[in-house]
């Protein structure tokens, strides 16, 4: 496994490297003819990088009609709730560039949790290529973390940690109790890619932990992914890692 962390000043500067690494992988895949397939994070930290994407020169600038994303979790509320992830992304991103609908794949968090983690499992097997674990393969996972280590939402302690079979799996906010759809790791370490956006004093001590730790295993699920033969990022701010 092969990885890597950058170290930013701000969250904006992580957010403009990022867009301009998005616009060189995709100018990659789209040369080979293909769409790049990316599972987007939530939460707050990606907004920087979707409305550096929604703004000049990547607005108009970019192949969107070959970019697919799908998201890695989404909270199980409607599209047009405030604590939907697909409406953050919508409102800073996908309203603003020329990206075809059936490119935007999002997990329909207002059906049934139970319903939607085996359909939302079904779309991705159906429309994202398997690798060689049998597992679907993105080219591109982001991730966040949260101050308690969880990523996507998978959660410390919870029992969808071990999930050896699913795509997809149901999981419950600890503190909220709001139920969640999220991929599993054998899909997150199936990734060809998968890139950590973490930025903000509140997540430094977890994340002084993961990147300056031992051998020794951590409790916190973001220090639990290790993709099989893709690449590990860590797109950092100097406020997560100011011993950096
Ligand atoms: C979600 C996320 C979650 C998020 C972290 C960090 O739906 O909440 O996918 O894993 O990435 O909680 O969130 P912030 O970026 O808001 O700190």
């Amino acid at each position: 496994m092969k990885k890597e962390i950058y170290l930013f000043d701000d969250i904006m500067g992580l957010a403009n490297r990022l867009a301009g690494d998005f616009k060189q992988t995709l100018a990659e895949k789209a040369a080979s003819g293909e769409s790049l397939i990316v599972a987007l994070s939530g939460g707050h930290t990606p907004k920087a990088f979707f409305d550096v994407l929604a703004a000049p020169p990547y607005r108009d600038g970019l192949p969107w009609d070959k970019v697919v994303f799908f998201w890695g979790d989404e909270r199980c509320v409607p599209p047009d709730n405030d604590e939907s992830n697909f409406k953050m992304t919508n409102l800073s991103l996908l309203s603003h560039v020329n990206i075809p609908e059936a490119n935007i794949r999002r997990v329909l968090g207002e059906n049934p949790p139970d319903e939607e983690a085996v359909r939302y499992a079904k779309e991705i097997k159906d429309n994202v290529p398997a690798g060689g674990s049998g597992f679907p393969r993105f080219d591109w996972i982001l991730l966040g973390m949260g101050e308690d280590g969880h990523t996507a939402s998978l959660f410390p302690g919870a029992p969808t940690l071990k999930e050896k079979k699913r795509i997809c799996v149901v999981a419950t906010h600890p503190q909220t109790g709001q139920k969640r759809v999220s991929i599993t790791f054998p899909v997150i370490d199936n990734a060809d890619r998968v890139s950590f956006l973490v930025a903000g004093s509140d997540k430094e001590p977890v994340l002084n932990e993961i990147l300056n730790r031992g051998s020794e295993p951590l409790p916190y699920p973001a220090s639990m992914v290790h993709p099989t033969d893709g690449v590990l990022e860590w797109y950092v701010d100097k406020a997560a890692a100011p011993w950096l």
